[in-house]
């Protein structure tokens, strides 16, 4: 399984200061220098982390791949197609969440979709989307060209019992499974981090998990390069 790190956080704390440090883009630099396998990051309509400059010099200076998180619209599709990571997440995006809350509704609005993949297809760009694991919104998926499914883990992550936490986990087993037997991709992520990562690495079929907050938190403490061996022997360790 590989692993991409969210680097919107960084720009979080560089925000709080409205100043130059620390650079999200440095601080990607060196995450690809300790083996992450792409690069994750969320252009948000209201700018409140990553803002134009950051993506467009990752664009120029990241070397593994550029997964690009955006709401589907009109303004932000144009910069996609501008900026041609290698892959465009379309997430819901509301400006009073604190970070994206759930999967986007494929179904209720599938030719809203299918036009924004039309577009970017039309400029290169892979396409994920980020849905529930629910085997409906996985078809619509595929029905619209989806090349990805992001399944959201959130539910997973933050499951309040240890039941809820394996009804979950099924959930996002059949998922997977589904999604692969149809041809696309899969990647998974939100809210995972150092202990419920262990269990999730037992499911099948996921090529990849997109990680921010609990890997730059850790790397608070110990550094980033740390943060991300630690993770990468998890994945050794529990993945399949
Ligand atoms: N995947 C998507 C689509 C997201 O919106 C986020 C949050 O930015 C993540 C993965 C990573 O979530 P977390 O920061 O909780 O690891």
């Amino acid at each position: 399984m590989k692993f991409s790190l969210n680097v919107d956080h960084v720009a979080t704390v560089r925000n709080a200061r409205g100043e130059a440090q620390p650079d999200p883009v440095t601080f990607a630099l060196m995450a690809e220098k300790f083996g992450v396998d792409g690069i994750v990051t969320h252009l948000r309509e209201d700018r409140r982390h990553i803002n134009e400059r950051d993506v467009r010099l990752l664009r120029e200076l990241i070397k593994t791949k550029l997964d690009l998180e955006m709401a589907a619209t009109p303004e932000i599709i144009e910069t996609a197609c501008d900026v041609q990571p290698e892959l465009s997440t379309l997430v819901p995006e509301k400006r009073q969440e604190l970070t994206t809350e759930g999967g986007i509704n494929v179904i209720d609005n599938i030719e809203h979709y299918r036009d924004a993949i039309a577009e970017l297809h039309k400029a290169s760009i892979s396409v994920s989307l980020f849905i529930e694991p629910d085997v409906n919104q996985i078809d619509a998926s595929a029905e619209i060209g989806a090349d990805f499914i992001e399944i959201h883990t959130g539910l997973y992550a933050n499951a309040g019992s240890e039941e809820e936490m394996f009804d979950e986990l099924e959930k996002i087993r059949i998922a997977a499974k589904h999604a692969k037997k149809l041809g696309m991709g899969v990647n998974a992520g939100h809210g995972l981090n150092y202990i419920n990562i262990k269990d999730f690495l037992a499911v099948e079929n996921i090529d990849e998990i997109s990680i921010g907050h609990a890997v730059i938190a850790h790397a608070l403490f110990v550094g980033l390069e740390r943060a991300v061996k630690e993770m990468f022997a998890l994945i050794n360790t529990y993945g399949k």
